[in-house]
């Protein structure tokens, strides 16, 4: 099963400059979390730093119980190899072909033989819908297959700890449905720890078990699903709804003055562009038929339960309406991909 990883007061800045300050938060082993934010407000920073990339100044980040702040660089390199990563940019060696990137961990981390490597390298690909371009350069290929690749990459090693950052940066709509499907079912496969950083409402809204939001140099909120998306909490529901009218501003925060105007412009009937607002929560994705029962369903249900008196009004409801209906919800699969999906997944994640 995946791991812990938990920060504790965590501040990190470069110069004069403060990214985020005292960032506390839990992933839970096994289960799938998201971290949301405007651009810039350092969910990178954050993803670097849980692999001790980057060190924040104040603070520790226990993986597994070890601080990975204070810990020796033997340590660090053993815990590295806890993790797959998929980076922002997708971080392919640009001189290497696709089956030369995938292999790679492999090659550089463990012994196994060059059959073996490729039996696990096909098998990611297949996974991840990229039979058949193992031959490609990255350069010859689309955004979007790069992406894939990159999380080919992440998911050779059996990571026990996934960290994916915007995964569905450069995806159609449809792919990325089909991707999120591919996280969640590779949660119910391997029980990984799995955060993911999106910008993404609708992954965010189906995918995960957990949320936690950056602004304003915080961590607004960060715990089950429902929490966040109940909130009324002005950032939450702007970013979710992605509207203009709200705190966030195209490059920085508004000041109040803003804010006010734009409000007066939004009551006299002036579209935001925003979406059309989703009343009540959407139920959470499931593993496709055939895949194993996801075990963070149950280690959720019980860890929800116990904290439920704890949370705001609104989630607390949501969150006993979900283990109402949820009788069958590990077993149920939402209609939009019921029937040929576990084939067309994959046809149709390839020619990306
Ligand atoms: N190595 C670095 N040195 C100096 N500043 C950095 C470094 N890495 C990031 N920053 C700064 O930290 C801030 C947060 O960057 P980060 O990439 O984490 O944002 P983000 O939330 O991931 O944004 P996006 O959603 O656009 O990817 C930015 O102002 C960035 O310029
Ligand atoms: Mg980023």
């Amino acid at each position: 099963m995946g791991v812990e990883v938990r920060t504790e007061s965590i501040t990190k800045s470069f110069g004069s400059q403060r990214i985020w300050q005292d960032v506390s938060l839990t992933l839970p082993p096994g289960e799938v979390s998201a971290l949301l934010g405007p651009s810039g407000t350092g969910k990178s920073v954050f993803l670097k730093s849980l692999i001790g990339l980057l060190r924040p100044e104040r603070g520790s980040i226990y993986i597994d119980g070890t601080d990975i702040t204070t810990c020796s660089n033997k340590e660090l390199y053993e815990i590295r190899k806890l993790f797959g990563v998929l980076f922002q940019d997708g971080a392919l060696f640009g001189s290497m072909n696709l089956y030369d990137n995938v292999a790679f961990p492999l090659r550089e981390h463990t012994k196994k033989s060059e059959s073996d490597i490729k039996k696990i390298v096909m098998e990611k690909l297949e996974l991840t819908g990229l039979l058949g371009a193992e031959g490609k350069l990255p350069g010859e290929i689309s955004g979007g297959m790069r992406k894939r690749a990159g999380l080919a990459r992440a998911l050779v090693l059996d990571p026990q700890i996934i960290l994916v950052d915007e995964p569905d940066s450069g995806l159609d709509p449809v792919r990325t449905t089909y991707l999120s499907q591919l996280l969640i079912d590779i949660n119910a496969q391997i029980d990984a720890t799995i955060l993911i950083v999106t910008h993404n409402i609708n992954l965010a809204r189906i995918v995960p078990d957990n949320i936690g939001m950056l602004f304003r140099r915080q961590l607004v909120m960060f715990g089950p699903r429902e929490v966040l998306l109940t909130s009324e909490e002005p950032v939450v529901k702007q970013f979710l709804n992605g509207r203009m009218q709200g705190p966030i501003g195209m490059s920085e925060e508004k000041d109040e003055a803003q804010m006010a105007r734009e409000q007066a412009m939004f009551d006299s009937g002036h579209s935001d562009g925003g979406a059309e607002e989703v009343e009540g929560i959407i139920p959470q994705m499931k593993a496709q038929p055939g895949m194993p029962v996801r075990q963070a369903v149950f280690r959720r249900r019980e860890r929800v339960r116990q904290v439920l008196h704890t949370l705001p009004p609104a989630a607390q409801e949501a969150i006993r309406e979900s283990l109402e209906s949820n009788g069958d919800a590990d077993t149920q699969v939402i209609p939009a991909y019921q029937g040929t999906y576990d084939t067309t997944v994959r046809q149709n994640l390839t020619n990306g």
